[in-house]
């Protein structure tokens, strides 16, 4: 299977000259669905990691998923104003826009090591803010896994720039 036959590119959405990729087709198919979640599965195994960090809202979907399947623990980044707690907010630019993420510091187990999980890597924007959330609240990332990364955006390396180590499933 081909996973990226169910991750088709709708050309100029939600800004000319993006090529967004709709994961519905990928979430409606349960053999895509599960190659996926056992594609992640296989990556995350090696990091040392306690908790999965899934970054609102796309990231929920594989992060919960990829949590239940591996028996490890979720933590959520939320978009602005969603938590009751929140104690850290980062703001970070996107491949077509700008946005913020907030976390709950009070609700994660001090000793997580925690793996970052989103479903695509463009710019790697989400991602290091991601992490610089976790890391300004004294907590330890093991790394980052992605479904796709959009390849010509080089986020792989801008993430190891910023001493993120990633993996992902498809380019
Ligand atoms: C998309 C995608 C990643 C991010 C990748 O999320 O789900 O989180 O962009 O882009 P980057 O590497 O340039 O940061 P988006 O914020 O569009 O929203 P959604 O997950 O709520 O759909
Ligand atoms: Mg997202």
């Amino acid at each position: 299977m081909n996973l990226l036959d169910y991750l088709p590119g709708v050309p100029d959405f939600p800004k000319p000259g993006i090529l967004f990729r709709d994961i519905s087709p990928l979430l409606a198919n349960p053999a895509a669905f599960k190659e996926a979640i056992t594609k992640l599965h296989d990556l995350a195994q090696s990091f040392d990691y306690t908790h999965i960090l899934g970054v609102e809202s796309r990231g929920f979907i594989f992060g919960s998923a990829l949590a239940l399947h591996a028996n490890k623990g979720l933590i959520i980044a939320r978009k602005p104003n969603k938590l009751p707690l929140a104690s850290h907010r980062e703001f970070y630019g996107l491949e077509y826009g700008k946005d913020s993420l907030e976390i709950q510091q009070s609700t994660i187990p001090k000793e997580a090591r925690v793996l970052l999980m989103d479903d695509v890597l463009a710019t790697g924007g989400t991602l290091i803010a991601a992490d610089k959330l976790l890391r300004n609240a004294g907590f330890t990332v093991c790394g980052a896994i992605t479904l796709l990364e959009i390849g010509a955006l080089n986020g792989s390396t801008i993430l190891k720039e910023n001493g993120i180590s990633n993996k992902t499933v498809l380019v």
